[in-house]
């Protein structure tokens, strides 16, 4: 909820339309949850890159680096993941909004804060892309040692120990990340945005 009074929303003249149709491609946001070392931020990446060297206008949003600087302030609490998600939507939706096609790689565990995400935007402009891979995976895996630490008690509220998440009831686009290489779910994504003419 809004807090200032007195403002007034200025309209551009240089609309999102314009700013695709000089790109040549439409502009969204794959919007990546799932646990954490499920591979998220991995196919994130590697779909930018392919963007990037295609040409295509792209950039990404990856949860541990927002972290460092604009959501500093916020922690793993169920309101500050909330607040998390609700700035990186904003931001997600100023990128769609100039012609990009951005890639977000959080773990967004909650339901309601990805719906409310969803709800800023247009038909089409929000893929939520599932990265479906079995915790037990994920803490094989540990990239970061963080499973680790969190079976020991050592970090509180870790994703999928001691804090929830909310499986998606109807993404767009579900990656089998553990029985896939990173270059096929790539082409996975690549289909979407084709089937769809985003690209
Ligand atoms: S959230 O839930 O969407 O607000 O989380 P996100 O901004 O994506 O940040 C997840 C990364 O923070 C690290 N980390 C934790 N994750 C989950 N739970 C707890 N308690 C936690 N503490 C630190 C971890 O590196 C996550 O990165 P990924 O890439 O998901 O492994």
């Amino acid at each position: 909820m809004s807090k200032a009074t007195n403002i007034t929303w200025h309209d551009v003249s240089v609309k999102k339309n314009d700013r695709r149709a000089q790109n040549g491609h439409g502009s969204c946001v794959l919007w990546f949850t799932g646990l954490s070392g499920s591979g998220k931020s991995t196919i994130a990446n590697a779909v930018s890159s392919e963007l990037f060297k295609q040409g295509i206008n792209e950039y990404v949003l990856d949860g541990d680096n927002i972290r460092h600087g604009l959501n500093r302030d916020l922690g793993f609490s169920e309101d500050d993941r909330t607040e998390n998600i609700r700035r990186i939507g904003e931001v997600a939706k100023l990128f769609v909004d100039s012609g990009k096609i951005v890639t977000t790689a959080f773990i967004s565990p909650f339901h309601n804060d990805r719906d409310e995400v969803r709800s800023l935007f247009e038909a089409g402009e929000f893929i939520e892309v599932f990265v479906d891979c079995p915790i037990e995976t994920c803490e094989d895996r540990d990239p970061k040692q963080l499973y680790a630490k969190a079976r020991r008690g050592e970090i509180k509220d870790f994703t999928g120990i001691d804090s929830p998440y909310e499986i998606p009831q109807n993404p767009e686009i579900v990656i089998q990340s553990q029985l896939l290489t990173v270059e096929e779910a790539v082409q996975q994504i690549f289909g979407y945005l084709r089937e769809h003419f985003i690209i």
